[in-house]
């Protein structure tokens, strides 16, 4: 369990993060006017986002992938971002997802797309992935949903084709047990793990954009709480406030980083 899941299952919140649950937050989010004026002053455009990555951040990953290639995005959500990256790279792309009310939004919403985007409903623990011979596998704050990340990364790395990559956005906070070095490139867990599989990899650091996109994600879920409360989605800004005090205070005493991990199909693990 990693520990953003032991710390909200530590304030009674288990059932947090399970596919009903985001099935209730996507069914609302879809919705709802303030959750739109969330977004957009959080992430700096409202694309319905759960994760932690923000506009730069996003236009970042969008230039890794390019015209025509073959993508499986995992833990979409109801495919905003999904269907953004698909716009601004020219991709193919497979958007996986085990929130079917969240899946169904993003399949009503690009049904004229339907040659290029399309999305299935996939539990990523207990189910095959569909597919293969992917050119890129993209993971946005979903990673951490999947268990191991050994056990995940060789998963993953069984879809790719020969030459293939995955692109992963991930956080990493340090705790009181942890060493200082965990914050650092090339000391995360992800990357013990990678350097553990021999996998070659770059990391880009996105640390700023994640410590800004806590602290206002912590100042607009308490700004716009009477206005959530009023449309009757107080389960949307609970859902953010169950999280964001803990990252608000690693932000602050700068105990989070951020990295995108671009990772090269590993032909050994396979
Ligand atoms: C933190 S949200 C990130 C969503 C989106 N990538 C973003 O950045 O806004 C995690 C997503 O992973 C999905 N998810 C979590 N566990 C899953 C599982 N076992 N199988 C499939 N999807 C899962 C959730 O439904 C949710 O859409």
């Amino acid at each position: 369990m990693n520990e953003l899941m032991s710390h909200t299952a530590d304030r009674g919140q288990a059932e947090m993060f399970s596919k009903a649950w985001y099935n209730e937050y996507f069914r609302r989010a879809a919705e709802s006017p303030t959750h739109a004026r969330f977004c957009e002053a959080v992430y700096g455009r409202d694309l319905c986002q759960h994760g932690m990555m923000d506009v730069d951040e996003m236009a970042f990953l969008a230039a890794m992938l390019k015209p025509g290639e073959k993508v499986m995005e995992i833990g979409c959500s109801n495919g905003h971002i999904t269907e953004q990256l698909h716009e601004q790279a020219g991709c193919e792309i497979l958007g996986l997802d085990y929130a079917d009310v969240a899946v169904g939004q993003a399949l009503r919403r690009t049904e004229d797309k339907r040659d290029m985007l399309n999305f299935h409903c996939v539990d990523l623990i207990h189910d095959d992935l569909p597919g293969g011979d992917y050119d890129v596998i993209v993971a946005i704050d979903s990673i951490y949903f999947m268990g191991d990340y050994g056990a995940t990364l060789r998963k993953l790395n069984a879809k790719l084709k020969p030459g293939g990559r995955m692109i992963v956005a991930a956080f990493q906070v340090k705790e009181d047990h942890d060493p200082e070095s965990i914050l650092n490139p090339g000391h995360t867990r992800m990357d013990q793990v990678l350097k553990s599989l021999s996998s070659d990899y770059m990391q880009h650091d996105f640390t700023t954009n994640v410590r800004n996109h806590w602290i206002k994600n912590y100042e607009y879920s308490h700004n716009l709480r009477a206005d959530f409360d009023a449309e009757g989605n107080a389960f949307l800004c609970e859902a953010r406030m169950a999280e964001n005090g803990w990252f608000k205070d690693h932000a602050e005493q700068e105990t989070l980083v951020r990295y995108i991990y671009q990772i090269e199909h590993n032909p050994a693990l396979s």
